[in-house]
C-alpha cells in the first residue's frame, strides 16, 4: 500500500512531535504493509506554514534516519495545502509541493466547516493549468455533508478525492462512515490515505480500510484505489470510474 496523506514528519505540525516517534511510526507503517508515503505537513492553514525547501530537507533527513535504522519504508516530500486566495501566487512563487515530480497532483484541503464560495473558481484555475486538485477527506467536510451535489460537481469538473481510511471505518462516527460509503459507491472517491498523525489519535488503519473495501465493493475497487494512490505519487493518469450523483435519502415526514 501507498499512503499519500500523513503527518509523520517530525516536529513540523500537529503530527509526530519528534524523530523518535516518527521512526516508530515508520516501523509500524512497514509492518502494516505500507511501502511508501507522501509526507504532507499542513501548509497555509492559518496555523502552520511549511515551506517547500524546508520540507524537502526534513524529508531527506527523515529518510536517512529510516535507512540507518534498517526500516524498509520510502518517504516523499509533500504538503497538505489549505485553500486560500493566495494559492495561485504561491504556486507561481514555487513554494508549493505537489504530490508527484511533474507538478500534476495537488493535495488540497478545504476548511472543515464548509466549502468557500471561491472554491469552484480556484478548481477551474488549477485544472486550466493542468493541475488536478486532490480534495482531501471530503467526507469530513460539513459543506459536502450538507450538499452532496457539490462534491459531484467538483469531481465532474476534474478534481480527484482522497478518502481517509479511518473515516471509512467509523472512527469519526456513523454519519461520516455512511457518507464515505456513499462517496465510494458513486465513484466519487479516488483513493484512500491514512491522514495518520501520531500513536494517540489518528493512526494508519489502511489495511483494515482495504479489507472493508474488498468486502463491500469487491477486488476491482481495491485494485483501482491502490493503483490511483501510486498514480498520484508518480504523476500518472488516475482511474475515476463512471461518476454518479449521490442519491438523497427520502426524509420521513412523520405524517402517520
Ligand atoms: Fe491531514
Amino acid at each position: 500500500m501507498i499512503d499519500i496523506h500523513c503527518h509523520i514528519l517530525p516536529g513540523v505540525d500537529d503530527g509526530s512531535p519528534d524523530m523518535e516517534t516518527s521512526l516508530k511510526l515508520a516501523e509500524v507503517a512497514e509492518k502494516e504493509g505500507i511501502t511508501a508515503a507522501l509526507l504532507t505537513p499542513h501548509h497555509m492553514d492559518g496555523e502552520y506554514v511549511n515551506h517547500k525547501n524546508d520540507v524537502e530537507k526534513e524529508v531527506a533527513e527523515f529518510q536517512k534516519q529510516i535507512n540507518d535504522h534498517g526500516i524498509n519504508f520510502k518517504v516523499f516530500p509533500g504538503q497538505e495545502v489549505h485553500i486560500t486566495g493566495e494559492l495561485l501566487y504561491e504556486i507561481d512563487d514555487g513554494d508549493i509541493l505537489f504530490a508527484d515530480p511533474y507538478n500534476r497532483y495537488l493535495m488540497l484541503e478545504l476548511p472543515h466547516t464548509g466549502v468557500p464560495e471561491y472554491t469552484e473558481n480556484m478548481l477551474f484555475e488549477l485544472i486550466a493549468r493542468g493541475i488536478t486538485p486532490v480534495i482531501v477527506h471530503p467526507e469530513r467536510n460539513y459543506g459536502f455533508q450538507d450538499d452532496h451535489d457539490l462534491l459531484y460537481s467538483f469531481v465532474e469538473q476534474g478534481a480527484a478525492t482522497q478518502l481517509t481510511a479511518s473515516s471509512y471505518l467509523g472512527v469519526f462516527g456513523k454519519e461520516v462512515e455512511k457518507f464515505t460509503e456513499e462517496i465510494i459507491k458513486a465513484n466519487l472517491g479516488t483513493t484512500f490515505a491514512s491522514d495518520a498523525h501520531n500513536f494517540k489519535g489518528r493512526r494508519y488503519r489502511m489495511g483494515d480500510a482495504y479489507n472493508k473495501l474488498k468486502k463491500q465493493f469487491g477486488i476491482k475497487m481495491v485494485a483501482r484505489y491502490e493503483y490511483n494512490a501510486k498514480a498520484i505519487l508518480n504523476g500518472d493518469d488516475i482511474e475515476q470510474g463512471t461518476i454518479m450523483p449521490i442519491k438523497k435519502k427520502k426524509k420521513f415526514l412523520g405524517l402517520f
